[in-house]
């Protein structure tokens, strides 16, 4: 596909969205598999995507493969080389098949600028500045890189995780850039659940939560995602679809540092706290979920953040219970590392083997991961050897990657970091001569009735 096709095609068709065509508002449990058209049968619009990463690639390669002719927007040469030449950057089942396919197609390509499209996504990283505020720059500049190609009756959808009114802000520099009003353009809200391993399965069938401006916006956003959708479709204002993203996060944070903080309680009872979460959820009305090293990713680990800047900073209330929860799991790394550092001191020259880096387990993601801020501490304040064990990744910063065996052959202490699959496995008698510190339940056998 060149940027010219993309423009004819544009021109014949430039409103897709237009609500004559668009569906009737549905209630949320009508929108349901059934209602999926066959990609053969309809005309799908051109898409552009800004941000090719965990999200915006599986994405781009999912709509191709439906059918969708997809111009990828992508800052990093490297990243559109590797797509342009029909592999994956990040690691996702199926995920380089797919693209392939997309690229062998003519479907789908990567370019380092935006091109005219019916609908546009924006799929780029919204992280947290240094005073725990939400760094909406480059959704800023992927909203202003898009400006120039956009035109009436296109569609702009935020995918990326945003403060409450970040939709309405998109709509706001598309006015004062373009002039076009959220009359002219319909502007939507679209939050992503996908769990990485799956992102190509969950991003087809997980619900969806689909929030416009005003009702055109919304009945807009829902006619695209209905194409592709098989989970059921539930639509609302853009800025309770953002709130909602981050309001489960923070659930999901307040759960974990709940566990986490008994952890920390246990580790002074010496009493497991496995042991004792599997006994406290026999209750039938309970459910605590497991501890672990921390808290890491781009999701769980951030998002709440937005809203505790966005009330202290901008409604001038407080949200004393999402704040504590980040506080106690962005303490956890250090605890766990301080307990090892403990341990390694009975020892004259301890080598340590830390089994993990990755922020949860089987993925190649140490963003935010507190594994790997683990490994990072111990390297620089052990007097000893770290060794590092981590199947998923090719290198680490800090120190040089282990086999698994040799590294606990050598070690005198081993830490579990992150809970892989590889790691469960291994026997009580490799370990037998061992200090084991377990923060991810890798050893854990769950307990049986008598
Ligand atoms: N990864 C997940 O599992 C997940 C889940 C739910 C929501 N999200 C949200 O989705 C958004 C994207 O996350 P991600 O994990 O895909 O990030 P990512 O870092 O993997 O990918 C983002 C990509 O955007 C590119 N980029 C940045 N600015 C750009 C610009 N102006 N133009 C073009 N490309 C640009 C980057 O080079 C990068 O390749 C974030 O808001 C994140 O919070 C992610």
């Amino acid at each position: 596909m060149n940027d010219s096709r993309m423009e004819l095609a544009s021109e014949r068709r430039v409103s897709w969205f237009d609500t004559e065509t668009a569906p009737s508002q549905p209630s949320p449990s009508q929108v349901t598999s059934q209602d999926v058209p066959e990609s053969d049968a309809v005309e799908l619009p051109i898409v552009c995507i800004v941000g090719l990463g965990y999200i915006g690639l599986p994405t781009a390669a999912m709509l191709a493969g439906h059918g969708f002719r997809v111009h990828g927007v992508e800052v990093d040469p490297e990243t559109r080389a590797t797509i342009n030449s029909g592999k994956a950057h990040v690691i996702e089942p199926d995920l380089d098949q797919l693209v392939k396919a997309g690229i062998d197609s003519g479907r789908l390509k990567a370019f380092a600028q935006p091109a005219q499209a019916e609908a546009f996504m924006l799929c780029v990283p919204t992280p947290v500045d240094e005073r725990a505020a939400a760094d909406l720059s480059l959704v800023d500049a992927a909203t202003r890189a898009i400006c120039p190609f956009l035109r009436q009756g296109n569609l702009v959808i935020l995918e990326s995780t945003s403060p409450p009114g970040t939709t309405e802000r998109i709509a706001r520099i598309v006015h004062e850039e373009t002039g076009l009003t959220d009359d002219q353009v319909y502007f939507a809200h679209a939050p992503e659940r996908v769990l990485p391993g799956s992102i190509l399965h969950e991003v087809v069938h997980n619900d969806r939560v689909v929030g416009g401006v005003n009702e055109a916006s919304t009945q807009a956003a829902v006619k695209l995602y209905k194409t592709f959708v098989r989970g059921q479709i539930f639509t609302c204002h853009s800025r309770v679809a953002e709130t909602v993203k981050l309001v489960e996060n923070a659930s999901r944070d307040g759960q974990i540092a709940f566990a986490n903080e008994l952890s920390i309680l246990c580790d002074k009872l010496e009493i497991d706290v496995r042991e004792l979460i599997e006994l406290a959820n026999r209750h039938p009305r309970v459910n605590i979920l497991a501890p672990g090293c921390g808290v890491g990713g781009h999701c769980i680990a951030v998002d709440p953040w937005f809203l505790v800047d966005k009330a202290e900073n901008e409604l001038g209330i407080e949200l004393p219970m999402i704040r504590t929860a980040r506080e106690v799991n962005d303490g956890k790394p250090k605890w766990v590392a301080d307990r090892v550092i403990e341990h390694a001191a009975k020892f004259k020259s301890p080598t340590i083997a830390c089994l993990g880096a990755t922020y949860k387990p089987n993925i190649d993601d140490l963003r935010e991961s507190p594994a790997a801020q683990i490994v990072r501490d111990l390297v620089g304040r052990v007097s000893g050897t770290v060794l590092l064990v981590e199947p998923h990744i090719d290198a680490f910063d800090s120190v040089e990657l282990c086999e698994m065996h040799d590294a606990i052959e050598r070690a005198d202490i081993v830490v579990f970091l992150v809970a892989h699959s590889q790691f469960r496995n291994i026997s009580q008698e490799t370990l037998a001569e061992k200090l084991v510190v377990d923060t991810c339940g890798a050893t854990h056998q769950t307990l049986a009735p008598k």
